[in-house]
This record gives structure tokens, sequence and C-alpha cells, in this order.
């Protein structure tokens, strides 16, 4: 590959490094823009001059706490897999390739219900990699929550605080720091709708608290308790902004510029937890660059299904192949004494759907 004479010393951190300076040349210009979404493709590698788009605020805070940069960029695996869970049945499904250095390519130029929920999953993930990290003991910035100490009470009564709470506070503060930087030096529309849709993000890590306790006492009689705060699985925050989603909110910016109305008269106002978005979406049925669908073409729909992973509605009437497959599986299992558990191999043919690309 001829190298690019302006190319930095440190290219090789860059997944195939002189396409990357392409992209970003011609991104730039069709004004996409990097963001730290990017960090999640270069590892251990988060170097805080290498990443492209992060704004000065960012820098500095990358260069002021690299081991958190490091945690962040690691976690955008966590929020991607999310993501890409929740749409797995859907036309859009969160496919996201880390060639592109924001990750999203040109989707990201709309206002869309899509692009609302990729910004509220990926703040949400700060504050729980962050959070975790903390907790865990692996940075060096923060640790388990320092204010849950003594005592306290809850609807069983009292208890004292034990083991580690999550500090979600101090996460949410530093995920707003840094991942809202970006949108604070831009006053537009757009940034509105991101900073709300990442604040909104961020709370819905908070709502799935809980108070996990330990009992003590005569015989496990719970007349003592120790408890701890802990954060649920990131799979119920993944689910409830997925509810947000297709309650999700279409605004139009007030004559202010301050906040929101509702685009319709119909439509109610927005409140703190809702996604918000300006643009309907495109149908995602095909590849078209410019609104950064990838299409639906090869992707598996369910025959029988009437919901929107079935043929019918993925392959938006372009009808699909079929191809049997055998798969194998475990199968006859017996218990053998003592202690086995034995199997004998199954073949199974399966027929496979795939949409039909655009012709
Ligand atoms: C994701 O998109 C890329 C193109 O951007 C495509 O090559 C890849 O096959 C897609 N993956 C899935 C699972 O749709
Ligand atoms: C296909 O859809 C039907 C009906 O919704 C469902 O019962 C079945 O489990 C689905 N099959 C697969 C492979 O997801």
């Amino acid at each position: 590959t001829p190298v690019n004479p302006r190319s930095p010393a440190n290219m090789n951190f860059l997944p195939s490094g002189s396409c990357f300076y392409f992209c970003a040349l011609i991104c730039g210009l069709a004004g996409v823009e990097a963001s730290w979404w990017y960090m999640g493709s270069l590892g251990s590698r988060v170097m805080c001059d290498n990443v492209p788009g992060l704004v000065i605020r960012q820098r500095q805070l990358c260069r002021q706490q690299p081991r958190v940069m490091q945690a962040i960029g690691a976690g955008v695996q966590d929020w991607l897999s999310e993501c890409r869970h929740q749409f797995r049945n859907h036309r859009w499904n969160c496919n996201a390739t880390a060639r592109e250095h924001n990750l999203f390519g040109r989707l990201l130029l709309r206002s869309s219900r899509e692009v609302a929920f990729v910004y509220a999953i990926s703040s949400a993930g700060v504050v729980h990699t962050l959070a975790r990290a903390c907790s865990q003991g692996q940075l060096d910035s923060c640790s388990c929550d320092p204010t849950k100490r003594g005592s306290s009470r809850d609807a069983r009564g009292s208890f004292s605080w034990g083991g580690c709470s999550d500090h979600v506070e101090h996460a949410m503060r530093f995920s707003q720091l840094f991942v809202d930087a970006k949108e604070k030096t831009e006053r537009d529309g757009r940034a509105l709708m991101n900073l709300h849709n990442n604040r909104a993000g961020r709370k819905a890590v908070k709502r799935f608290m809980t108070l996990e306790c330990k009992c003590h006492g005569v015989s496990g009689s719970c007349s003592v308790r120790t408890c701890w705060l802990a954060m649920a699985d990131f799979r119920r925050t993944g689910e409830h902004l997925r509810k947000r989603y297709d309650g999700a909110v279409q605004v139009a910016v007030n004559q202010y510029g301050t906040g929101f109305t509702a685009a319709h008269t119909h439509f109610k106002r927005p409140s703190k937890n809702d996604l918000v978005y300006f643009e309907d979406s495109p149908d995602y049925c095909i590849r078209d660059q410019d609104s950064g669908s990838v299409g639906t073409g090869g992707r598996a729909c369910n025959r029988t299904s009437r919901g929107v992973d079935g043929c019918e509605v993925m392959c938006c009437g372009r009808g699909y192949d079929t191809s049997r497959v055998s798969r194998t599986t475990k199968c006859e299992c017996k218990f053998h004494w003592c202690c086995a558990v034995r199997c004998r191999d199954c073949h199974q043919q399966l027929d496979v759907h795939t949409c039909k690309g655009q012709t």
C-alpha cells in the first residue's frame, strides 16, 4: 500500500491506516463527524492524540485520566452488542463497523430515532462501564460510593451499609463531562437533541439500581442486614431504552432555541426520560449510503413470523431465498453413575431464509 507521507508515525495504531486517513478526509468533507466512539476500535491503544474527533475538553480529560479512557474504549463493545441485541430482528440492526471512525457512518447525518437511541445507549454505556470499573478497583480516580456508610432505612427497617455500592453518581458526572463535551461546543438543534438523549441514557442506568442485602442474625432471621446499592445488568438498561425508542417523541426546536416543542400537535411534550428526534427514518430496505442504510439484502428472516422479523417485512417485499443447512445438537443425554452426562450428536435439517438483495 502506498504510504501517505503526511501520516504520523503512530499510524500503525489505526486499522488500515491509510484507508482511515482517506476516509477521514472524505467523510470530513461530507460532514460526518468523528466521535469518542472510535476509541472502541483502539482497544488498549487509546492514546489521546490518536482518537480523531475528540474536542479539546475531551482530549484534556483523556490526558488526565488515560486509564478511564481505556475503560470507556473497552466498554464500547458492550453497549454496541446490547444495541445489536435490541435490534437484532429489525431492518435497522445497529450494525456498526469499526472501519468508519464514527462507527455508524452517514446514519449520523440524520436526526432520526435510531440516532437518538445510539446516543442514549452509548452514554448509558459509559456510566455502566465506569461505575463497574470503579467498583472493581480498576481505576485510581474512583472506587465504591463513599457516601454509602453508616446506617440507613428502607421499607423493611434499618440496615447498615456494607460491601461496595456502585458509584453511579460519579460515573454519571464524569460521563456528562466527557460525553457531552462535544455538544457543549455547538449550539444548534442537533446538539440539543444529542444532549437530551445522552442524559436520558445516563438516567436509564441509575433507574435500575437496586438495594441488595445480606442477612445476619440468629439462624438467618435477618434481624441485622448489610446492604449495598448495585447496578442491574446492562440488559435492563438496553430494554428500557428500547421501549423509549418505540415511544420516542418527534420534536422541533422552540422559538428561543433553548428546548423542544412537540413536532405534531397530538404528540406529547417530551419528558427528560424520553428520547427525542427531528427527522423521520428511512425504511432501511435498500442500501443507501446517504441515509446510512446498509439494506436488508442477505439478512435472515422468519417465514412464519408476522412481526418485523418476518420475511415479508424484513425483505420489504423483495422475496427471500431458502437454503437447507444441517445443524448438530446434543441429544438423548443420559446420566451415568457417577458422575457424567453422555449425549449423542443429532443432525437436524433446518431451512434458513435470507432476504433477496435489491435488483
Ligand atoms: C454490517 O455492515 C457492513 C457494511 O457496512 C456489511 O459488510 C456487514 O455485512 C454488515 N453486517 C451485518 C451483520 O449486517
Ligand atoms: C419464527 O416466528 C414464530 C412465530 O412468531 C416463532 O414461534 C418462532 O420461534 C420463530 N422462529 C425463529 C427461528 O426465530
